[in-house]
């Protein structure tokens, strides 16, 4: 199915790997051309060396929750590429894990200020640029299972996600004057850097991860994030679509208490 996305103009910001890599490796594909954001100037530089023999793809070191980097990298997408198409605002952390009782403002307000800033940040300056430019943008954000169902411990995570799906919501109301559509994905569990160390070997089930007893693999997300940035889904705006083999649809029978 011909996606639409030839020569389409997309951000991709935390493209240097995991999710974010898969889905500025999956746009390529699609004959988008692709600027990869991520925070460190080597890492950037990295995947697109990796990525050129795809198609055309540039990088631009961006701290997402830094105001001015993020104004200064639609800028420069614009000021390249003519225009700006897509925005997939991935950019996150996991953070550091704190019961709420005894986290710290520094650690709640680094994971609100990348993951809901940096998302507010991102769908600004898209609709700006898209607006500006006549384009009937799309903007992908990237929520989690997390903004549904909570985990201990992760408090600022799991505030920061369920932020993320309602202000996805938000930018869809906002942008529709302007056929900008906005959607989300919430990811289940996805073998990353993020995650590699709390997750099994690659082909080793695990019980109770949904109903697949599986992790999905970065690729099976860029395939919706993809679907999303394209003008195939022109009847879908403001939904948080749920990629997590079935995590969300399984409540396993509880455990005798021993
Ligand atoms: N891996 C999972 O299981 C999972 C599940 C649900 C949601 N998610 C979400 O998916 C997104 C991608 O996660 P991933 O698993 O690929 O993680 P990852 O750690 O592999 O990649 C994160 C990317 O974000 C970049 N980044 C971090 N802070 C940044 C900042 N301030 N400015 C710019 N770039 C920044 C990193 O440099 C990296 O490129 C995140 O928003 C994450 O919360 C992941």
């Amino acid at each position: 199915m011909d996606l639409g996305l030839k020569d389409q103009v997309a951000i991709v910001t935390g493209g240097s790997r995991g999710i974010g890599r898969a889905a500025a490796e999956a746009l390529l594909r699609e004959g988008a051309k692709v600027v990869v954001a991520s925070m460190r100037p080597e890492s950037v530089e990295a995947a697109v060396k990796e990525l050129s023999a795809l198609g055309t793809v540039e990088g631009i070191a961006a701290d997402v929750a830094v105001e001015a980097d993020v104004v200064r990298l639609v800028a420069e997408t614009v000021d390249r590429f003519g225009g700006l198409d897509v925005m997939v605002a991935n950019a996150g952390i996991a953070g550091d894990i704190a019961n709420l009782a005894d986290m710290s403002v520094a650690q709640w307000d680094e994971m609100i200020n990348i993951h809901m800033r940096g998302s507010f940040l991102c769908g600004r300056e898209a609709a700006r640029a898209m607006r500006s430019g006549g384009r009937r943008g799309r903007i992908v954000t990237i929520g989690s299972v997390s903004g549904f169902e909570n985990e201990a411990e992760g408090g600022h995570y799991c505030a920061a996600k369920a932020g993320i799906h309602g202000l996805t919501r938000s930018m869809a109301i906002d942008f529709a004057q302007w056929g900008i559509r906005a959607n989300c994905i919430a990811p289940g569990w996805v073998r990353t850097d993020m995650t590699v160390d709390d997750i099994p070997a690659p082909g080793e089930a695990i019980a109770g991860v949904g109903v697949l007893n599986r992790v999905g693999e970065p690729e099976e997300l860029a395939n919706a994030i993809v679907f999303l940035a394209s003008e195939r889904c022109g009847f879908m705006t403001g939904s948080t679509v749920v990629v997590d083999g079935g995590q969300l649809a399984y409540a396993p029978d509880p455990a005798p208490a021993s």
